[in-house]
């Protein structure tokens, strides 16, 4: 099939596949075009969700959609559409973009107004959604694990709400990169928060734990699935704080995130975690998270998009 064949090409082709939908109409990427005085680029005035495409299906869209009216509230913004015509939009941009393994990322700020703090009025916010090949995730992060390291939370006190201002989330990302870790976790008064794009879970004496979906982070759509999929396993969970020392102590640690689906760490900063390899529950609660997926018939690990490295 055409669109088979579309995924399994090199990824020189990535740039150019995906779609956008902009304030009602449907583009490429080099014709969608913002006003350099919208609020999302002078104040990160907005709000976003990514959602995972699998098979042509967006999965687990309506608790995004939730998320995302959750988050529109919390910084008073109006969305100017329903959930479900969120939905019907997105699906149709991934119908027309003929993608299979996607992220559909939707992005809503308060619009385009000349550049003063307070709320303008009469503006209509920006809504933009886009359609793209899925980042691949590296075989390496799947069979053997990543390496994270820690940096203190700088971040404000409403990482529930799922804004567009991401510069701590960068920066702490981009030096753990440097210092050869692939993802950094966040660490606020002694406490493990969350990743930069990503939940953090421990396995404590058999027991599957995870720090409480307060304001310090935010509640992550798969951090739902998984605790529900480790209840489903008959595995105890709970919601609690969750200090470094017990984080490095861990007998396992995974994140997980919509994109990185659970990935295992198996080392953090200095310290290894269990043997080094990924874990028994890690891979118990992946195994069946995948297959919960539309369309997954595969084993971990093998689609044709991911790549060695
Ligand atoms: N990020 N915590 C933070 C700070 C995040 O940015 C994300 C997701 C998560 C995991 O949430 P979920 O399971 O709903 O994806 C936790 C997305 C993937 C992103 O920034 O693109």
């Amino acid at each position: 099939m055409k669109n088979e064949a579309k995924l399994t090409s090199t990824r020189a082709d990535v740039p150019d596949r995906g779609l956008v939908w902009l304030n009602g109409q449907f583009m490429d990427f080099a014709a969608a075009r913002v006003s350099v005085e919208d609020r999302g680029f002078q104040f990160g005035d907005g709000i976003y969700e990514t959602i995972r495409v699998y098979d042509g299906t967006p999965f687990a869209i309506e608790q995004h959609i939730e998320r995302l009216s959750r988050s529109a509230a919390a910084i008073e913004l109006e969305l100017p559409m329903s959930g479900e015509e969120f939905v019907t939009i997105a699906q149709e941009l991934i119908a027309r973009s003929g993608l299979k393994e996607a992220e559909v990322y939707i992005q809503v700020t308060r619009g385009a107004a000349p550049r003063l703090h307070p709320f303008p009025i009469g503006v209509s916010p920006t809504v933009v959604m886009t359609v793209r090949p899925v980042r691949p995730i590296p075989r390496r992060f799947r069979e053997r694990g990543i390496v994270v390291k820690t940096f203190p939370d700088e971040r404000w006190a409403r990482c529930d709400i799922k804004t567009i201002c991401l510069l701590p989330n960068v920066l702490a990302v981009e030096r753990a990169r440097r210092a050869g870790a692939d993802e950094a976790l966040f660490v606020r008064d002694g406490l493990v928060t969350e990743g930069t794009s990503s939940n953090v879970f421990i396995v404590h004496r058999g027991e599957v734990v995870t720090p409480p979906a307060d304001h310090r982070i935010l509640a992550g759509v798969t951090r739902g699935l998984v605790l529900e999929i480790a209840r489903g396993c008959g595995y105890q969970t709970d919601e609690r704080e969750i200090p470094l020392s017990d984080l490095k102590a861990a007998s396992e640690v995974f994140i997980t995130s919509t994109v990185k689906e659970v990935l295992a760490v198996v080392r953090v900063d200095d310290a290894v975690i269990g043997n080094g390899e990924p874990g028994d529950v890690f891979r118990r609660l992946y195994d069946v998270y995948r297959s919960q997926l539309p369309g997954r018939r595969r084993a971990p690990g093998s689609e044709s998009v991911e790549e060695s490295r």
